[in-house]
C-alpha cells in the first residue's frame, strides 16, 4: 500500500462512491491485520456469520456517508 493510495473522496457516481465506503473499510481490516494468512483464516469465520456480516454493512454505511458527504451527493 503506498501513501496515495486514497488520492481524493471524489468519485464520479454514487455507485464508485459505494466501491470507495468497501474499499475503505477493507483498507482499515489490512491496516490494522496486515498478515494475509491471518486475513484469509479469518474470512473463513465472518463470510457466513450474519452478525459479522450486518456489522461490515454498518461499517460500510458510515464510510459510504463521509464519501457522499464529500462529494455532495453527487447532486451536481
Ligand atoms: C473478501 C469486504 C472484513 C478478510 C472480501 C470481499 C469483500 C470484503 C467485498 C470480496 C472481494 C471479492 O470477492 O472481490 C469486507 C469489508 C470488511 C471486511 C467491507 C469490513 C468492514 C474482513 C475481515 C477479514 C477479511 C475482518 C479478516 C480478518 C477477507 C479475505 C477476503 C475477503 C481474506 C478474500 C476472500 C477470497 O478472495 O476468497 N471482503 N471485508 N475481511 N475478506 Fe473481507
Amino acid at each position: 500500500m503506498t501513501a496515495t493510495w486514497l488520492p481524493t473522496l471524489i468519485t464520479a457516481s454514487p455507485e464508485e462512491g459505494y466501491d470507495l465506503a468497501v474499499t475503505l473499510s477493507r483498507v482499515a481490516v489490512r491496516k490494522t491485520q496486515p498478515d494475509g494468512e491471518v486475513r484469509a483464516r479469518l474470512r473463513q469465520s465472518y463470510d457466513e456469520d450474519f452478525g459479522a456480516l450486518i456489522a461490515i454493512s454498518h461499517v460500510v454505511a458510515t464510510n459510504f456517508r463521509t464519501v457522499a458527504a464529500a462529494n455532495d451527493y453527487w447532486r451536481s
